[in-house]
């Protein structure tokens, strides 16, 4: 590699757990102390099928289980020649939610394995970095009501937990669990630090494969 490639980096976490805060601060960090650093979110809702999942999710269309869990697989794979593109020219990308949240949402659903549904996601860019934002249901339930969209009830978001956990005990990926019950600039610079260092070991390595 001719230049220092940039990292990887993934923020998973259940609902309300602060993500998407977390993700913006940590590019702005990324930014202040000279590193080039861009934001993505799955699912993407503004490409085609991003927008089949955007509806699916609002509840104002229904798709068949399989389907859904193929179309968020697929919504990933669209972007990664931009992801390459841009983690080769030094980029760092950080990004809100990817094929874990695949995994654990699907295969909290009834008759769903976790093998069947790492599938389709094999061989996806793999992170350097997955911070696992850890907030207890009590506390979660404290930060507000859930909003209208599918999925967005406890009982589904406590199986979700479960297969999070599930899929954080193989050690193939660099997970990083962080209490996100702390205040936002004490989760901020936890996240801050481990990024740091993943960038530093990823930058002379090549880009891995997810689950391969
Ligand atoms: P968000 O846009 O608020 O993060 O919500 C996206 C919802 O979609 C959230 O409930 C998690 C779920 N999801 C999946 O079911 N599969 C996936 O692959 C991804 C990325 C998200």
């Amino acid at each position: 590699m001719a230049c220092k490639r940039g990292a990887l980096i993934v923020l998973e976490g259940v609902d309300r757990a602060g993500k998407t805060t977390q993700c913006t601060k940590l590019v702005e960090s990324f930014r202040e102390a000279g590193r080039a650093a861009h934001l993505m979110r799955f699912p993407d809702r503004t490409t085609t099928i991003g927008k089949l999942i955007s509806s699916y999710l609002e509840n104002k269309s229904d798709l068949e289980d399989h389907t859904v869990h193929l179309l968020f697989s697929a919504n990933r794979w669209e972007l990664v020649p931009l992801m390459k593109k841009k983690l080769e020219e030094g980029t760092t990308l950080i990004i809100d939610r990817y094929a874990f949240s695949g995994v654990a949402f699907t295969s909290a659903k009834p008759d769903f394995s976790i093998e069947w549904c790492k599938g389709p996601d094999v061989g996806l860019p793999k992170p350097d970095l997955v911070l696992y934002l850890q907030l207890s249901p009590d506390a979660a339930a404290q930060r507000g009501e859930f909003g209208t969209e599918r999925y967005e009830t406890s009982s589904f978001q406590q199986r979700v937990e479960g297969r999070f956990e599930q899929l954080m005990d193989e050690n193939s990926v660099n997970w990083q669990v962080i209490d996100a019950s702390q205040s936002i600039d004490e989760v901020h610079d936890n996240i801050k630090r481990l990024s740091l260092s993943a960038l530093t070991a990823a930058e002379h390595r090549p880009i891995a494969e997810l689950w391969r």
